[in-house]
Order: structure tokens, then C-alpha cells, then sequence
């Protein structure tokens, strides 16, 4: 058995956790575990699941500073977006708690007398659910809490860089009432997991499979499920564009994409990839989106006044900085770039950049749709700008990339918004807002290289983790052939006025 050191990324030599990874075996004995339990869990009334999501939602709310400290040292998150992150379990618990009391089924009406049609909402069975760091806590409560409220089993295969942020989110799921077996956390790395899920779900284990991560990743998850007969929940990569027409606040819209390009480093799956900004306005977006980084606090995410921090662990930084070196000879860098040393240094820096893995934000001007840098995901503090001049332009290069994760418009016109709205490939469309922040009751998800289709949160989530049985009831004492034996009307279709 192998032992993964989770190390704080602002701080290298605090060891967060020592975590032994299980392999294969461990991962299969975990489902095996949970298809025991299931069924019993399933058997609890669901108002009474909801009340342990309730359970939940309160331990998570007395716990809420000190998880957010936890999440902040364990990947390096600025403290406000950590308590936000927290807060968004809370959101979700609050959601779900309610849920318990309607997880509605219909009564449809049946085409024969004495008869009558339902439909029930049934638990799918046991869900493993294998999740990135980059949100600790509260992306897993997305899958959990729903699953569990539904009547599931899960296994939760959490980031290694992010393994105590998970043991103390798996406490406080088991504190508040789900049963041993229910639901289990079970650390391993990438190949491992693989290997244990193919094994489960050849054992039959295994009903459903949740993923976030990476577009390359979810597409040998989307293989192996398939060949199964199962559709997994993917949430995977992004490369959101933000479009900037002319008449938009500019000043607002600069606001937008230094949140939503450099909050959390660039390390959400929302981030702002790309501004495509009006010509007629795009140098002074520009020149204010420089200004705006260069006065930025970075560095420490313990203080509150910083835009953000580190990379979320080791192997962040280096895959960042062979995505700097996709930066070409026809580009304009504003700002230094790379790591921030002391030979390249960055002015008012909050702290000491020796001690973690800290960045230059970049901002690429002059980015064209040829650029690797505009066609892929880079997940860091990188973001580029090109302009357009027709809208329809802009759309295309706002789809051309083959994401569809999430995506922005800055305008004060409604029909931008709306020709946007129709035309944009994304999931998600924010209007005059950014391309991250989604509120934790809409359905999230995305298309192409984004996701398989399917959405989590709110409502819409429920169709993955319960599936639809129907049942007819016929009580007429005979048999009634549905199609053959229905009452006939005759009207007169020759009648004209
Ligand atoms: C992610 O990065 O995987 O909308 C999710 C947002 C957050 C979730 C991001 N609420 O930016």
C-alpha cells in the first residue's frame, strides 16, 4: 500500500495528510460493501433520508469555518472562495432536505376504465463517484447529497491532493446518519480507480458512475461505462468564452473576466478561456484588464483581500507552464510571466512566493482561433483576448474550441443576449455576469468535450440518480388490451362550417 503526502500548496513543507491509497481490490471491496447496505438505505422512508440531508446541512453550517481553513491549506484557495465553497453545500443540503418530501411520482390516466397508471422515481443503486480537487467539498456534495437523498449507495473516490479536505466532508456525512456501508470514502490514485471500476462493474457492483475532471479522462470513463450499458454523469473541461460587444459596461466587464479568468487561479472548470471583445472597444478592455492584474493582491490565501493563491499541487504548476509555452512570437504578454521569484518577482506580493507555488497572471493579447491557446483548456492564470466585429463572429469563435461548458456576454442589448443565448454551444450562459459563480439550484453541466449531456443540481439531477418505473394497475377483473380494447368515439370528420 502506497502513502500519499497532501501537502499545502502555499506553504510546501506543511504536510496536510499522510493517506494510504488502496488498489483495485480496495476499490472493489468498497461497492461490494455498499450493493450490501443499499437496499436497507432504500427501504428508509425518503422524508426521513431528507431529514439526514437536513442533519447534514447543520453539521456542515457549525463546521463551515473550519472546513473553509482546511479546504484554503489544503489546495491553496483564498479564504472567501473556501467559505463560499462551504456555503454551497449548504445550499445543497438545503435544497435537498425538501426534496425528501416530494421526490414525485405521477398518476397518469389510463386509456380503459378501472384501471389506472403511475410512475415512481427508484433509486438507481450504487454510484461511484470519482471527483477533482479544484472544488474539495463542494462539487462532491453535487453527487452525494442527491444520491444519497434518492435512496442510493456511494462510493466516493476523492482528488489524492485533496484526500483530508474529503475525510473531514466523509465525518461529517456519517455524523450526520448515514449508515456504515451507505456511503464510503475510499482513497486511490487515477490508475487504481480505473482498474477497480472496470472490475466492479464487470462484478455488477456498480449502477452508476459520476465523474469531474478532465475531457480525456471522462471520455475513457464514458467508454468503459458504455460498453456496460450505463451512461455516467460527466462534468469535465471548459473553455469558456466571454463576449464583450460594444455598447456593454466595459468597466463591469473587466470585473467579470479578473474573476472569472484569475479567481481561484484559473482553476475551475468554469474560468474565463478567452475574451472575444468588440474592436471598437477591445484595447481599452485590454489595457483595464492589465491594469486590473497588476493591481491585483495575489499570494497568500489565508488574507481575505486576495484574488487568489497557489496552483491546487505540483502537478498543476508544471502542466501550467507547458501551457505558457504555447504563448507565440505573435502574441502581446502583459506582465511577467512564469513563477513568481525572487528574480522574477511580481510588486506587492502577499507573502513570501519562495514558500509555495505561486504564478504570474498572464493576459495574452492578440490570441488567434488557430492558437493552441485558444483551441484547448488551460487550467491556470491565463487568459486570452481577440477581437471581432459582426456578433455572428463572435459566436462562432465562442463555439469553435468544441467545449460547452459555460459562457458570458457583457451587453446592454437585449438581442445580443438573446442571439448569444440561441447561438452559444454552452450549457451555461451568463449575462453581463461571469463565466464562473453558478448558483447551486440550476442545472450545471455541459456539452461537446464538456460532458455527455447530463446536468447536476437542482431538480434536473434527480434523472441521474433514480430511474422512472411505471406501473399500470388494472382492477376492471378482466383482461383489457391496451390499443385493442379501448372505446371507440365516431366523429364526424366530413362536418365543415
Ligand atoms: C468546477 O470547477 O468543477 O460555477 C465547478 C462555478 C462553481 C463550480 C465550479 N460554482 O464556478
Amino acid at each position: 500500500m502506497t502513502t500519499y503526502r497532501s501537502v499545502n500548496p502555499a506553504r510546501l513543507d506543511d504536510v496536510v495528510a499522510e493517506v494510504p491509497l488502496t488498489d483495485a481490490a480496495g476499490f472493489v471491496a468498497a461497492c461490494r460493501a455498499a450493493r450490501a447496505a443499499q437496499s436497507r438505505w432504500a427501504a428508509v422512508p425518503a422524508p426521513v433520508r431528507g431529514q439526514v440531508i437536513g442533519n447534514l446541512g447543520a453539521l456542515v453550517r457549525a463546521n463551515l469555518e473550519t472546513l473553509a481553513q482546511l479546504v484554503t491549506r489544503e489546495i491553496g484557495k483564498p479564504i472567501m472562495e473556501a467559505r463560499g465553497e462551504v456555503q454551497e453545500i449548504i445550499d445543497t443540503c438545503d435544497f435537498f432536505l425538501g426534496e425528501g418530501r416530494r421526490l414525485y411520482g405521477q398518476t397518469v390516466p389510463s386509456e380503459m376504465p378501472d384501471k389506472q397508471l403511475f410512475t415512481f422515481r427508484v433509486p438507481v443503486g450504487v454510484a461511484a463517484i470519482i471527483t477533482a480537487g479544484n472544488f474539495p467539498v463542494a462539487v462532491p456534495s453535487w453527487y452525494l447529497v442527491p444520491a444519497l437523498l434518492c435512496g442510493n449507495a456511494v462510493v466516493w473516490k476523492p482528488a489524492e491532493y485533496a484526500s483530508a479536505s474529503a475525510a473531514a466532508l466523509g465525518a461529517l456525512v456519517r455524523r450526520a446518519g448515514v449508515p456504515e456501508g451507505v456511503f464510503q470514502v475510499v482513497d486511490a490514485d487515477g490508475a487504481a480507480t480505473y482498474a477497480g471500476l472496470s472490475d466492479a462493474l464487470d462484478a455488477g457492483l456498480v449502477d452508476k458512475v459520476g465523474f469531474t475532471g478532465s475531457s480525456a479522462v471522462g471520455a475513457r470513463i464514458g467508454e468503459l461505462t458504455g460498453r456496460h450499458l450505463q451512461t455516467p454523469c460527466l462534468e469535465l473541461g471548459g473553455k469558456n468564452p466571454m463576449v464583450v460587444t460594444p455598447d456593454a459596461d466595459l468597466s463591469l466587464a473587466v470585473e467579470g473576466a479578473l474573476f472569472g479568468g484569475f479567481g481561484t487561479a484559473g482553476q475551475r472548470c468554469t474560468s474565463l478561456g478567452t475574451a472575444i471583445v468588440h474592436e471598437s472597444v477591445y484595447e481599452s478592455f485590454v489595457d483595464s484588464l492589465g491594469k486590473a492584474l497588476s493591481d491585483a493582491v495575489i499570494g497568500d490565501p489565508t488574507r481575505e483581500d486576495v484574488l487568489y493563491g497557489p496552483m491546487l499541487a505540483d502537478r498543476f504548476a508544471s502542466r501550467y507552464e507547458e501551457y505558457l509555452s504555447w504563448i507565440g512570437d505573435h502574441h502581446r504578454v502583459l506582465g511577467p510571466v512564469g513563477r513568481i521569484t525572487p528574480d522574477n518577482p511580481r510588486a506587492g506580493f502577499a507573502g513570501d512566493p519562495a514558500t509555495g507555488l505561486f504564478y504570474h497572471p498572464v493576459l495574452v493579447a492578440g490570441v488567434r482561433a488557430d492558437d493552441r491557446l485558444f483551441q484547448e483548456e488551460t487550467f491556470g492564470p491565463i487568459v486570452g483576448v481577440m477581437p471581432y466585429r459582426e456578433l455572428d463572429e463572435a459566436i462562432e469563435l465562442a463555439n469553435a474550441p468544441g467545449y460547452g461548458l459555460s459562457s458570458s456576454i457583457y451587453t446592454n442589448d437585449p438581442r445580443s443576449a438573446f442571439t448569444f443565448r440561441a447561438g452559444v454551444s454552452a450549457g451555461m450562459v451568463s449575462v453581463n455576469n461571469s463565466t464562473s459563480g453558478a448558483e447551486a439550484h440550476l442545472p450545471f453541466g455541459g456539452n461537446g468535450k464538456s460532458g455527455n449531456g447530463s446536468r447536476q443540481s437542482g431538480v434536473w439531477v434527480l434523472d441521474q440518480f433514480t430511474r422512472w418505473q411505471s406501473m399500470n394497475w388494472d382492477y376492471s377483473g378482466r383482461l383489457q388490451k391496451a390499443q385493442m380494447d379501448t372505446q371507440s368515439i365516431t366523429p364526424d370528420l366530413s362536418f365543415r362550417l
